[in-house]
């Protein structure tokens, strides 16, 4: 056919481009990370993340309420304890920050959906994810010993009350023995949101100040991914699904879409991206200087994940977003 082919026909009318949209943000993609900490009176502002604090068990709860009246109805919870060591004893106590928050807000927020960051760092005394002896800055994180104190973190979180778990901590075999101790404990309908495919990022910078979880000696590239590796990304996913997870998440997010696309198209799990802290805070430190339109870029990147393939975006805007798509 030698008539041109015009695809700008359809982009002519703002009904016109509605119309053929082939994507489309709703406030059920997105899921609102929180932290709770257990050592402050008030909240306290992240300064690196502005907008994010860390907050009491009653601001928590406030939080997650206004929230769910936003229309974001699930949260990702973080504790921040007020006595570690090095056995991360804090991360599975039955009265534990995050058990007691969860507790809280199970009965406070009916119809919110609570999900539990599981992983052992802001409870090590050295910040580490896993049991870990020293050589100089070298840090050994033995594996086994970890993944069965992440066990015992998942199911006091179960019993707390959460609704999904989501191991973080990237050790060998984690899914596979988280599942086993949900199943024997009670907890077979229990999902796990596995951190699938985790990268160790310098984007996590900011997280560290609000999780108090920077590592005191040596660094998480023995057990976090290497941000060159895609092919081994599809293997972790890989194997976190034939040993039972529920979902899948890429972290960080806009710097792996790549990855959130590939894992989305082999798998076709429910595919979750992570906009990490220090996405979040690039683009709120450009809106400050007025150097980007801030909810214009936020919308934008939201879709990108969304296009890409993630059914779920995890991300500090996820309020914000949810009051600007009522907007729109
Ligand atoms: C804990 C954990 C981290 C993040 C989520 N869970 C930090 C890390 O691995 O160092 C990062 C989240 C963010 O940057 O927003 N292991």
């Amino acid at each position: 056919m030698d008539l041109p082919q015009r695809l700008r026909r359809l982009r002519s009318t703002p009904t016109l481009r509605a119309l053929v949209r082939e994507t489309v943000l709703t406030a059920d993609d997105f899921i609102l990370p929180l932290f709770v900490s257990e050592k402050i009176a008030a909240p306290m502002p992240v300064a690196s993340m502005p907008g994010v604090a860390q907050l009491t068990e009653k601001a928590l709860v406030e939080e997650a309420a206004g929230a769910l009246a936003d229309g974001v109805r699930a949260v990702l919870l973080f504790g921040i304890p007020a006595y570690k060591d090095a056995q991360a004893s804090q991360a599975y106590a039955e009265d534990g920050v995050v058990q007691r928050a969860v507790r809280a807000l199970k009965s406070a927020v009916p119809g919110l959906l609570v999900i539990t960051d599981v992983c052992l760092c802001e409870f090590m005394d050295h910040g580490h994810c896993g049991v870990t002896t020293f050589d100089g800055d070298y840090a050994h994180v033995a594996n086994d010993a970890s993944v069965e104190l992440l066990a015992r973190t998942a199911v006091s979180h179960a019993r707390a009350g959460a609704d999904i778990v989501a191991p973080s901590d990237m050790m060998d075999g984690r899914i596979g023995a988280l599942r086993r101790a949900l199943d024997g404990a009670g907890f077979a309908g229990t999902p796990i949101l596995a951190y699938a495919a985790k990268f160790a990022s310098a984007f996590y910078g900011p997280f560290r100040d609000a999780a108090e979880s920077t590592p005191a000696r040596g660094d998480r590239r023995t057990y976090q991914m290497d941000p060159a590796n895609a092919r081994e990304a599809l293997r972790e996913v890989a194997l976190d699904i034939a040993e039972g997870a529920d979902l899948v998440m890429v972290k960080p997010g806009l710097p792996y879409l790549d990855l959130v696309w590939r894992i989305k198209e082999q798998f076709g799990l429910p595919t979750a991206a992570y906009h990490v802290s220090g996405e979040y805070a690039m683009l709120k430190a450009a809106a400050q200087a007025g150097w980007l339109d801030e909810k214009a870029c936020v919308l934008e990147q939201m879709l990108a994940f969304k296009r890409a393939g993630a059914d779920l975006i995890v991300t500090y805007y996820a309020r914000q977003v949810a009051r600007w798509l009522q907007d729109a």
